[in-house]
């Protein structure tokens, strides 16, 4: 086999390696994404690729099968091809050429060489982008790829497509694909629902595709959030991962696919409602950006996005701020005197922002009416909201308040007034969902009403922070009066929208919220500065949410709270411990009725505060540690600083163990070399719940690293459903 000309990016960095290669002018494959694989020249990147063609099979094509980013049918790719559509049936399957080639923004001649001379060359970097630009042969098509490389080794395409042609072209599905090695044998993605968000499950990777499709015009309680294929086994610390994310808030797809020449490919993009997409001459589809991130072991993955996530100039820098969010304290029974109390309550225990939650606008007084109308409520407020808002600042607080942008109640001034701007498809609505439809934001109409309303608001209210939620699935979200699919352009108005209010509004913050942690993906958290976790504050379920969460996000951006003892979700009762402990390493919040709380309960709450305050730096820029215990009642993670100077564990019994005493807890992540302090973080209510063990009434406990690490420290025999903490820090 011979190639005229051979092109190799090279992107090495933070212990990865991932090699672009684009052979004569066909569209850019991913030769290795992975482990380093060190320094390539010329003659070793030839090698690398020739290494990796296979002899085709019998009753196959005759020619080895390149498999590009966007795998092309054309080319003998009979999988899942990258871009499904056409002209009316024709043009279908596009043959690609690449006739411009850009790294880190500068051209890059294509090179000329033949088959008894080719032409090879390397380009190395840490990190970078990568841009190549095609036509299909019969040039009714262009599509640009551009694929960028982090200094953590994470990578992220997106595709441009643009019809040249006068007919148009109707786009079904655009996906980008990141091939993945054989020794990847499983695959773990996440399933869920309401309260109940990024339960993770695993399969075997066989023959065949598993495709996750998100239907639901949002994230999704259920979403995949990530496709994570590995070897065998892999666990937070073992085994090599590769991660597929598609960093968009509507419709997606996450899927990995194995044909039968034993190639497997993740993949990633928008999932298009019929006819959704038709590009007129000229017109352009933009895809999500598709994320791939190789680890070894999950924490490594994770903890590449955490990093990569750090470095973007938006990332919240201030300390994150404790924060109480109303709602479980007074639901809709909004009233400034019970706020007033629970914003004094909130400042004398150190809380630092009070959020307003739903019902102070319209005729919000319960779930069936009211969205739409974002216009303080006389009824409930009639001297308004700043009398609230003055005394919070006063006490030193920030203020935020509640908005869901995209959803209406039919009873309602606005429905009233603008019934076309509900999503359908026909005259009939889709059946509602709580009490609500789904305003469709995508009508630029709507969306400038939504925007001045909520700039109304924010115009005569000093607000530092929105809630903004969603708060149902989009049932057959059409665009009235002709019902086409509207999915795409809410999604896309909604980027719009949190935009526009970033840029009016410096310093404003954002959170993302839908019934939960429905909304929790890579594309939001762009314009937003933190997700809600889930509407679930039960540490049972809140220690795997959360767990999971950070598979995706650094912990800074993860709100979770402490709530009522005795859950208002799952009914079951906790510890105050318990729910602090597991709440802590978050973005840490109350969510709870402050005024009815015992004494001492305060007094317990203000220390966890002030704990989370103390280490908020470790916790928010650490490394996050998660550990894989066979004793499925038994959890724990950690943090550990950047620096490996301290760390915070969490050791948790999840139910009643079936052994007595539970063995040595390991600390995996600390400096070797260097000796460490262990403290456990006893509160005096735990003692019931934690009977500690000889260590922890030592004095000072000193070990070096690689003893906490490699033989560990007897945990305490604990009660089912408690938590223990412990502090390490470098002597
Ligand atoms: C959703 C959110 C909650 C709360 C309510 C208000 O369920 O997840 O936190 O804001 O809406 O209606």
């Amino acid at each position: 086999m011979s190639f005229s000309s051979m092109l190799g990016f090279l992107f090495r960095s933070a212990s990865t390696s991932v090699v672009l290669d684009l052979v004569d002018s066909g569209l850019p494959s991913v030769t290795h994404w992975g482990a380093d694989i060190g320094p390539l020249d010329p003659s070793t990147l030839r090698a690398l690729v020739v290494g990796g063609v296979e002899t085709p099979g019998n009753s196959a094509v005759d020619q080895a099968v390149r498999v590009s980013l966007l795998p092309e049918a054309a080319n003998g790719w009979l999988g899942k091809p990258g871009l499904s559509g056409s002209h009316a049936g024709k043009n279908w399957s596009p043959q690609w050429s690449v006739f411009d080639i850009q790294f880190n923004g500068s051209p890059i001649a294509v090179p000329e060489g033949s088959a008894t001379s080719p032409t090879v060359e390397v380009h190395t970097a840490e990190a970078g982008t990568l841009t190549a630009s095609a036509r299909d042969a019969l040039g009714v098509l262009e599509l640009v790829l551009v694929v960028e490389v982090s200094v953590e080794g994470v990578i992220r395409t997106r595709a441009l497509l643009r019809n040249l042609s006068s007919d148009p072209y109707q786009l079904e599905e655009l996906t980008v694909s990141y091939p993945i090695p054989s020794a990847a044998g499983e695959v773990l993605d996440f399933a869920g629902r309401w309260a109940h968000e990024r339960t993770p499950q695993r399969r075997p990777i066989t023959v065949g595709t598993h495709r996750r499709e998100g239907r639901t015009g949002r994230t999704g309680l259920g979403a995949a959030t990530l496709l994570i294929a590995g070897e065998p086994h892999f666990g937070f610390r073992t085994g090599e991962t590769w991660s597929l994310h598609t960093a968009w808030s509507g419709n997606h797809i996450h899927q990995v696919e194995k044909v039968f020449s034993g190639v497997q490919l993740l993949s990633g993009g928008e999932l298009l409602l019929p006819g959704e997409i038709n590009l007129a001459q000229g017109e352009t589809y933009e895809s999500p950006w598709v994320y791939g991130v190789y680890g070894a072991g999950l924490d490594d993955a994770a903890n590449r996005l955490h990093r990569d996530l750090r470095s973007r100039p938006q990332h919240p820098k201030s300390d994150r701020p404790m924060t109480l969010n109303v709602w479980e304290a007074v639901y809709f029974a909004h009233d400034l005197a019970t706020l007033t109390e629970l914003a004094d309550v909130a400042a004398t225990i150190g809380i630092e922002r009070f959020v307003l939650d739903d019902g102070w606008f319209g005729s919000r007084r319960d779930d069936t009416s009211g969205l739409g109308d974002w216009v303080v409520s006389p009824e409930v407020w009639p001297t308004g909201l700043t009398p609230l808002i003055s005394h919070v600042k006063s006490l030193g607080m920030k203020f935020g308040l509640w908005f869901e942008p995209e959803m209406v109640n039919l009873d309602s001034d606005l429905a009233r007034s603008h019934p076309e701007w509900i999503m359908a498809t026909g005259a009939q609505l889709p059946p509602e969902s709580r009490h609500q439809q789904v305003l469709n934001i995508g009508i630029p109409e709507c969306y400038a009403y939504i925007r001045d309303a909520m700039c109304a608001v924010l115009d005569a209210h000093d607000v530092d922070y929105i809630k903004w939620d969603h708060n149902r699935d989009l049932v057959d979200a059409g665009t009235l009066p002709t019902g086409t699919p509207g999915v795409h352009e809410q999604t896309e108005a909604y980027y719009r929208l949190l935009q526009e209010l970033k840029e009016r509004y410096p310093g404003l913050e954002i959170e993302s919220c839908a019934s939960g942690g429905g909304r929790v993906d890579l594309g939001a958290i762009q314009l937003t500065d933190r997700v809600w976790g889930s509407d679930n504050s039960d540490p049972i379920d809140r220690q795997s949410i959360n767990r999971w969460t950070t598979q995706l996000l650094p912990p800074e951006l993860i709100g979770a709270h402490i709530a009522s003892k005795t859950n208002h979700i799952t009914g079951r009762s906790h510890s105050l411990a318990f729910r602090a402990i597991t709440a802590l390493f978050n973005h840490l919040g109350v969510e709870w009725d402050l005024r009815k709380v015992s004494s001492e309960a305060i007094e317990e709450l203000t220390f966890w505060i002030n704990l989370y305050k103390e280490h908020r730096n470790l916790l928010h820029g650490g490394t996050v540690v998660r550990i894989d215990l066979p004793d499925p009642a038994l959890s724990c993670n950690g943090v550990v600083a950047v620096d490996k100077s301290e760390a915070l564990f969490s050791y948790v019994t999840l139910a009643n163990s079936d052994i007595w005493s539970p063995g040595r807890i390991r600390f995996p992540g600390l400096d070797t070399e260097a000796l460490y302090s262990v403290e456990a973080i006893l509160t005096a209510s735990m003692k019931d719940a934690v009977r500690p063990t000889p260590w922890m009434g030592e004095d000072s406990l000193v070990l070096s690293g690689a003893a906490l690490m490699r033989a560990g420290l007897v945990a305490p025999i604990m009660r089912p459903e408690a938590a223990a903490l412990f502090h390490l820090k470098r002597v």
